[in-house]
């Protein structure tokens, strides 16, 4: 089923996915020509980020097994978590150790909250930097109507002087970096973004992350990077820009056209785990590796075995949803998709990809 954020084939100047033609070499090298300028870090604070790409929070997402399943595959320079209820990581022990729960190896982390009371939103950073993580985020973004209906996420996006009380009550509260993640505005008549960015900077946020669409658009049409760039021209300290990267070309692009100190990745991580990796090789000498169908089923199998050590909540359901993305494009993946869908528990799950990966790979020539 077609999900309302997927608009894969609307947008993106991404380079189509190439796959190994065979022979001895199981990667691919593509050639791009000469590298292309990308910031190779970027301080938040007093804390750097390198490279300068940043892992997009994404709700059901970005627990810790795939956030440190992203970072160790390189090239990724800050995780996030999923956005979490400040009144729920207050009033609810499950929830931080469920939402707030992070590895070591994941420094630099940010926790995002939302909410919409400045003091129970500092309550919660306080909790936050108490915890240990290195930033805290605020959701300004989320389109969700459970969400907006308690002026939580995008709903915030109408009421500026609240929005100005919430960065006064949490930058009070914490000496961690204190950044937000928002959408331009809540529709095309009600375009904020600037504004916006402009009191973050006033109010001494660190950074400020823009996903260039409004809460009107959801996922739908393209995200507009001008909007980045207006914002990156109005203030001074870093601007992060979301919306649209397919691919390391998309990243550099957007460096290029909005002079964004760093680039955001959601959608495109769960599909290509590898992006990130790819966009540093691609800055760094202008090409990068395209991994072969025998790196995607390691990596595919990587992940699930880390998902079912976790005993992560909700593992099957995440596997499924995983498989589906990460298949997404490859050649027979709708037979996988729906095998893996009529499976019943991890085990078949994985042995369902085990299969169709082990079928694929005695069907290429060495
Ligand atoms: C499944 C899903 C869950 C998301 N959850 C969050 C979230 O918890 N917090 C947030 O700020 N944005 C969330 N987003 C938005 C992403 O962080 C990002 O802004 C958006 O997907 C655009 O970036 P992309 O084009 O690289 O995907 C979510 C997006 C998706 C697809």
């Amino acid at each position: 089923m077609r999900k309302t954020w997927d608009n894969s084939d609307q947008c993106g100047a991404g380079a189509p996915a190439h796959v190994s033609a065979g022979g001895t070499r199981d990667v691919w090298l593509r050639k791009c020509g000469p590298s292309r300028a990308f910031p190779d870090s970027v301080n938040i604070g007093t804390v750097p980020i390198r490279p300068a790409t940043v892992l997009a929070p994404m709700a059901g997402v970005t627990d810790t097994v795939f956030r440190r399943f992203i970072k160790q595959l390189g090239g990724c320079g800050l995780i996030m978590t999923e956005f979490t209820s400040a009144d729920g990581v207050l009033r609810n022990p499950k929830v931080r150790g469920r939402y707030l729960h992070f590895y070591q190896d994941e420094h630099p982390i940010s926790a995002q909250l939302f909410g919409s009371d400045p003091r129970l939103l500092a309550d919660a950073a306080r909790i936050v930097e108490d915890l240990g993580f290195d930033l805290v985020d605020l959701n300004l973004g989320c389109p969700a109507k459970k969400v907006v209906k308690c002026n939580g996420g995008s709903g915030l996006l109408r009421d500026l002087p609240l929005i100005r009380k919430i960065f006064e009550s949490v930058r009070a509260a914490v000496k961690i970096p204190f950044t937000v993640k928002f959408r331009a505005g809540w529709n095309d008549d009600e375009i904020v973004c600037v504004d916006l960015a402009r009191m973050a900077e006033d109010c001494g946020l660190c950074a400020v992350a823009l996903h260039a669409r409004t809460r009107e658009q959801g996922y739908s049409g393209n995200a507009r990077w001008e909007w980045i760039a207006s914002v990156k021209q109005a203030i001074k300290i870093p601007v992060i820009g979301n919306g649209d990267i397919r691919s390391p070309e998309d990243a550099c692009a957007m460096v290029a056209q909005t002079g964004c100190d760093a680039v955001m990745i959601g959608r495109m991580a769960p599909a290509n785990p590898w992006i990130f990796r790819q966009i540093e090789q691609y800055a760094e000498r202008g090409s990068y590796v395209q991994p072969a169908e025998a790196d995607r089923y390691q990596m595919i199998r990587t992940y699930f075995q880390m998902l079912l050590e976790e005993e992560m909540p909700g593992a099957e359901g995440k596997m499924k949803q995983f498989a589906s993305w990460f298949t997404h494009g490859v050649p027979g993946g709708a037979a996988l998709r729906k095998t893996i869908y009529e499976a019943e528990g991890g085990a078949e799950i994985l042995s369902g990809v085990e299969e169709f990966f082990e079928a694929k790979l005695q069907a290429q020539p060495l």
